[in-house]
């Protein structure tokens, strides 16, 4: 089996998709996740775009320990002491920096002629090589590069200390058997090269992009959560690692990633961004695991491979049928836990216990899926709140305004406020703008259920804006008012920050 390096963007070109922007302590938490998952290489951010970025990629690097933290760089000297700056902290740190090589952004992009940018790709990443002992340079836009320039600016870059080349499909335009050729030319070219594959989603191509890419000897991916990312997205990394390992037959290559762990990172992401995952995305929809037609259910029970080729408890999605109720205690919670194979430590445990204990007063009985969304779910309590919910109440009569009264709590007490509106959520909503005293611009509001049942869990997810910054909040409950009005306040703290 040969070995494949992940290096996760999902902190970095994940997040340059509208909607996908995450706070600093959004990202810290994320990058955690990222590490129990196994990456290799997290991408924590652009340092020098700027202050939040370079901001939240020091705070990573400070609390990552195995994995590596990498800082995004343009070829400039700035760029690159921001981020030696941003990672000087790490236990492992890389720098990538990028320039592109095609004729297209070469003339009206760059503005240059090839030989400064061979000079300018000297230059920057034997200036990078002096600060980090790893520097990976990709060469942006390679798959419409002319070949033999690719080439040239591949050896410039290895001469001037690069230790891992990247070969970025920047706009989703190759095809397999294109990407296949480009990977053997330069392999062959520089065998003992550390040559990275960055494909992007437009045509739907970058997973097998990806996989055409390792078997032409690409021997680190870069991917995201859920495939999130400019555009269509980068490719998906849940699904390009179930390829490999479903097909490890074919493809002969493992990584480090801990299949367990890769559908409470999906879960962890799409809580944090408020972007819903389909429910027929490959791997970690889910309808991946239901089946409607009785041909297929008959066969799934007498062989679970006749209809799947995924095993759900490898992904960490557990058929468990233990319930527990208001009554179980830290004992009961420990040994479901254990039968999930989830270890805590014993302060995350009395923080999971609460929460629990909190549910089980809502609902008669908490299933694995609850469990496995609080779990998944934390960064909603874990955040400095501001604001809290006290209490609220609203009186709404068919065809007249609804009117609401809300308590929140701050450090300096309780602030109480009442508002009407054309509902009872726009009504709650004003009122809470009222109290906090500023304009909150709600953009969008979905709910849904998260389990199943009469008292099922149900979030609400919002986006909203204030002073130009947007962000996602989130709220749990199984009332759906509550959870907006969660919701409403998460976001508020969220914007306050
Ligand atoms: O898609 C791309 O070309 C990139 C580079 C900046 C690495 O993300
Ligand atoms: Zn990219």
């Amino acid at each position: 089996m040969k070995k494949i390096f992940v290096l996760d963007t999902t902190l970095r070109d994940g997040e340059q998709a509208p909607g996908n922007s995450m706070l600093a302590y959004e990202k810290t938490e994320m990058a955690l996740q990222l590490e129990k998952l196994g990456v290799n290489v997290i991408e924590a951010g652009f340092a020098a775009a700027s202050i939040d970025d370079a901001e939240s990629v020091k705070q990573i690097a400070g609390v990552v320990k195995n994995a590596t933290v990498c800082s995004l760089s343009r070829c400039k000297k700035e760029d690159i002491d921001i981020a030696y700056n941003a990672l000087k902290n790490a236990a492992h740190a890389r720098i990538h920096l990028f320039l592109a090589t095609s004729p297209l952004h070469i003339k009206y992009k760059l503005q240059m002629a090839e030989e400064e940018v061979l000079k300018k790709i000297e230059e920057s990443v034997g200036y990078a090589r002096s600060l980090f002992k790893e520097v990976q340079f990709s060469c942006e836009d390679a798959t419409r590069s002319d070949r033999a320039f690719l080439l040239k600016a591949i050896g410039v870059a290895i001469k001037a200390g690069a230790t891992i080349i990247g070969l970025p499909d920047t706009v989703g335009y190759s095809y397999p058997e294109e990407i296949k050729a480009m990977f053997s030319e330069v392999v062959a070219a520089y065998p003992n090269v550390v040559f990275s594959a960055h494909c992007h989603n437009d045509l739907g191509l970058a997973v097998a992009n990806t996989l055409a890419a390792i078997e032409a000897g690409a021997m680190q991916i870069d991917c995201t959560v859920n495939g999130i990312g400019e555009r269509a997205g980068n490719t998906s990394l849940e699904e390009v690692i179930l390829a490999l390992h479903t097909r490890r037959d074919h493809f002969g290559a493992e990584t480090d990633i801990v299949l367990r762990q890769i559908c409470p990172t999906s879960q962890m992401l799409s809580a944090i961004t408020g972007m819903k995952i389909p429910p027929n995305k490959p791997i970690v929809g889910k309808n991946v695991f239901l089946h409607e037609s009785g041909i297929h259910q008959h066969g799934v029970l007498q062989n679970r491979c006749t209809y799947e080729i995924l095993d759900p408890a490898e992904l960490g999605i557990v058929q468990n049928n233990i319930v527990l109720g208001k009554h179980s205690g830290k004992h009961a919670l420990t040994e479901f836990l254990e039968s999930m194979d989830i270890k805590m430590s014993p302060s995350e445990m009395n923080e999971l216990f609460e929460r629990f204990k909190e549910l089980a007063d809502k609902k008669k009985v908490v299933t694995y899926k609850d469990i496995m969304y609080l779990l998944s779910h934390g960064h909603n309590v874990k955040t400095t709140r501001t604001y809290n919910v006290d209490s609220y109440s609203i009186a709404t009569i068919m065809g007249s305004s609804a009117v609401a009264m809300l308590k929140l709590r701050t450090s300096d007490g309780v602030k109480v406020g009442e508002g009407v509106g054309d509902g009872p959520l726009d009504a709650a909503f004003k009122t809470i703008n009222r109290i906090i005293g500023k304009d909150f611009l709600l953009l969008d509001w979905s709910s849904s259920a998260i389990t199943e049942g009469e008292d099922a869990l149900g979030a609400a997810t919002l986006r909203l804006e204030l002073n130009g910054k947007q962000v996602t909040g989130r709220g749990v409950s199984t009332d759906t008012v509550e959870a907006s009005i969660l919701a409403y306040v998460n976001a508020c703290n969220k914007l306050l920050q």
